[in-house]
């Protein structure tokens, strides 16, 4: 064989590798609700980005091998494929726009959590319009509109601007009880899969109900999830161009837990003392962990 033609050949090999991985990769399932959070980000950059950096984006992209374990050992006992309301059951909290999804997405959701195609799941998230609009209402039935313009989303600004969607001042999106609509859960009796594995996804709402600046506390020592989770500063809530806006106190979409390394430095105090006993010489160190979580730490 000449060069060119070994060239030639290994351009064909390649053609047909590169094509057969372009195959092996499925468009993404689209959240079924508009506009996007492409369009959140235009004017709240900072909310986005922070947002963009929390597990609250990746909420179904890392809970995929988890879901697929759960799926494949259901759909063995049941003899069937899972349908919509089953699905739901775990959806529920990790996409909540899915509850407005068309029958048939959701056969093409199993099949993309059981093919391991995470990145077609990217779309699907705890997502500003879940928080804004479905949780804050009660995850009520009725469509969400297609249109921003006829969106009212829900927060802790008490006299917002008028802007291209609508807005309301919420005070219970600074309280706990908005967090613990998805973080108190623990797999109902009929839907475990074995003694040795069990999903227990969030007991924080409970386990801080019950602590130290929970429900329980004094007023004083009392404290929301978002005063840990939700760090203030002082900013702008929207950026368009020139316009002025005021300066608000802004909560940080961070939402730190295990996977940050800085809360977990916060989440206790150890400290370290010795003691000597005077007759027999022996030392005693004493280890005292303090833990500054409103839970239990770890979790579950
Ligand atoms: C064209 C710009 C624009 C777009 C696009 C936009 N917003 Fe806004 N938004 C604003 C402005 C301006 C405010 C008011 C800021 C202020 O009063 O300081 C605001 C306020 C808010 C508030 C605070 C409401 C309150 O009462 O506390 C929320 C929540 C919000 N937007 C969510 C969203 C979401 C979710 C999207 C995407 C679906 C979005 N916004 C898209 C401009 C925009
Ligand atoms: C619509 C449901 C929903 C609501 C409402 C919600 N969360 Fe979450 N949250 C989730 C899900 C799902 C995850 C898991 C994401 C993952 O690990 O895949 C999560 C993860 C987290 C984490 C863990 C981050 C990490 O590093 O693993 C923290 C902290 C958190 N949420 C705090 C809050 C707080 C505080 C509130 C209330 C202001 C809140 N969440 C409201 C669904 C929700
Ligand atoms: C009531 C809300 C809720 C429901 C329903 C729910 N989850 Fe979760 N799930 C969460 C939250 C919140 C977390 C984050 C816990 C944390 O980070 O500490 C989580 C975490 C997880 C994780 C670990 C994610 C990681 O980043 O390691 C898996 C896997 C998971 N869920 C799978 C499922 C499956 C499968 C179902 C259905 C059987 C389900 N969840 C139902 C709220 C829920
Ligand atoms: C897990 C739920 C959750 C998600 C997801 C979420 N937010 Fe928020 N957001 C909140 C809560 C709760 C507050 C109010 C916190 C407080 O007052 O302590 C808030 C406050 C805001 C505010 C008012 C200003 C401020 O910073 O307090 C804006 C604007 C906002 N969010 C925009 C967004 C946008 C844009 C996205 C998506 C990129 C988003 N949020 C995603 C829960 C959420
Ligand atoms: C006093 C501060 C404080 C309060 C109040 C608080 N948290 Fe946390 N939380 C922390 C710290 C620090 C961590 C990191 C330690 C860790 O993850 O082990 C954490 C971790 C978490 C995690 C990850 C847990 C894990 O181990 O899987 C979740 C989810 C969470 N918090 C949700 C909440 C919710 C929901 C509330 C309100 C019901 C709440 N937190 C109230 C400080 C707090």
């Amino acid at each position: 064989m000449s060069n060119l033609e070994r060239g030639v050949w290994l351009l064909l090999i390649l053609t047909v590798f590169l094509s057969s991985r372009g195959l092996a990769q499925e468009s993404p399932l689209m959240s079924p609700l508009s506009p996007s959070v492409k369009t959140c980000q235009t004017c709240h950059p900072a909310h986005y980005e922070q947002w963009q950096q929390s597990y609250h984006s990746k909420s179904m992209v890392s809970i995929q091998a988890g879901f697929k374990k759960f799926i494949t050992t259901q759909e063995q006992k049941k003899g069937r494929a899972l349908n919509r309301n089953e699905l739901m059951a775990c959806v529920g909290c990790h996409a909540p726009a899915m509850r407005f999804a068309a029958d048939e997405a959701f056969a093409r959701l199993a099949h993309l959590v059981k093919t391991d195609q995470k990145q077609a799941l990217e779309n699907l998230s705890v997502d500003c319009i879940s928080c804004h609009s479905l949780v804050v209402n009660g995850h009520s039935d009725q469509k969400p509109p297609q249109k921003i313009a006829d969106y009212v989303f829900h927060s802790t600004i008490q006299n917002p601007l008028k802007t291209v969607h609508g807005n309301k001042y919420a005070a219970h999106m600074a309280n706990s009880d908005f967090c613990k609509s998805c973080h108190t859960y623990v797999t109902p009796a009929d839907m475990k899969i074995s003694a040795d594995w069990d999903i227990v996804c969030s007991l924080t709402f409970d386990a801080w109900a019950e602590g130290p600046h929970g429900l329980k506390a004094k007023a004083a020592d009392q404290k929301q999830c978002q005063s840990c989770h939700m760090e203030k500063t002082k900013g702008k809530a929207a950026a368009i161009g020139r316009t002025s806006l005021p300066v608000r106190e802004l909560s940080s979409h961070l939402f730190p837990g295990w996977h940050s390394s800085e809360a977990l430095q916060k989440a206790a105090v150890i400290t370290l003392d010795s003691k000597r006993d005077r007759k027999t010489g022996a030392a005693e160190i004493v280890v005292t962990i303090e833990n500054r979580a409103g839970h239990r730490i770890p979790d579950t």
